[in-house]
């Protein structure tokens, strides 16, 4: 009887506890919620579960690197990022994000695999992409994409991974590095100088096909 009594408060309390951190990790200002709960709960609605994005317009972080995972988050928070696009999509949701929660949020996000996203693009457009990334543009002084971003695209800690990313995204923040000032202070804005729109579109074509 006494047994049983215990029995009953305990899963009672337990089911109270349930409910109250599923309530919890719901809000984004609820620095115990932790990053991967975050990333499935939240994240995910936008960017996947896994990170493979399927809308062109929003980034794909399956297996991006979780060095640059980290400085954008903080430069979203910290409002340095703020070209229209990423203001209007990440400063609310990385507002009240702790340093921890970001740390966790990018090593969920990196260790996902990232599946091919091929496009309709033809094979000509591709090729041109392939050796402006591999060789650069040389009478216009672009050095090699490659040189930075590695040879198959992968990034490296700060240095962004670029393969099989969504070109409509590709295109959009080069022309921010390009235009504006929505994402200061990186050699992005001296190599995106003399681009054209078609070799943009070539560049971006080939890293949305990158070959797994
Ligand atoms: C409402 C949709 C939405 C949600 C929810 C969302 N994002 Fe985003 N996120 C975007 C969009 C759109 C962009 C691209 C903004 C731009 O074009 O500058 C973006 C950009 C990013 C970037 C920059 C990627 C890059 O390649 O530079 C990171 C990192 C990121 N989001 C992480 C997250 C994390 C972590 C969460 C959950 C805590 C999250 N996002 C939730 C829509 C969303
Ligand atoms: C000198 C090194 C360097 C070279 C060369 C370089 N990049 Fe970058 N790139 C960077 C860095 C660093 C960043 C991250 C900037 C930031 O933190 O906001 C970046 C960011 C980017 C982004 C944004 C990725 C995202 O997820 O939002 C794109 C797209 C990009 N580079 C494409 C290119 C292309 C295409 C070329 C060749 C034409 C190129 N890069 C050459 C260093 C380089």
């Amino acid at each position: 009887m006494n047994k049983l009594l215990t029995l009953g408060i305990v899963v009672g309390t337990m089911s109270v506890a349930a409910c109250v951190n599923l309530d919890r990790s719901r809000t984004l200002g609820n620095p115990s919620v932790s990053g991967s709960v975050l990333a499935i709960q939240v994240c995910s609605n936008c960017h996947g579960v896994d990170g493979n994005s399927t809308s062109p317009a929003i980034p794909r972080l399956a297996g991006q690197q979780a060095t640059y995972i980290v400085n954008q988050m903080k430069t979203f928070r910290g409002h340095e990022r703020s070209d229209p696009a990423g203001q209007e999509s990440m400063w609310g949701i990385s507002r009240h994000l702790t340093d921890q929660q970001i740390t966790d949020l990018a090593a969920y996000f990196s260790k996902q695999k990232a599946q091919p996203n091929p496009s309709a693009d033809t094979p000509q457009l591709i090729a041109q992409g392939k050796e402006i990334f591999e060789n650069g543009i040389p009478d216009q002084n672009v050095i090699a994409c490659s040189a930075c971003h590695g040879p198959t695209a992968q990034g490296i800690e700060a240095f962004p991974r670029l393969a099989n990313q969504h070109a409509d995204y590709i295109v959009k923040q080069l022309n921010v590095f390009q235009n504006t000032q929505g994402r200061p202070g990186t050699p992005m804005e001296a190599v995106t100088h003399p681009l054209t729109g078609a070799h943009k579109a070539a560049v971006a074509a080939y890293l949305q096909n990158f070959p797994n």
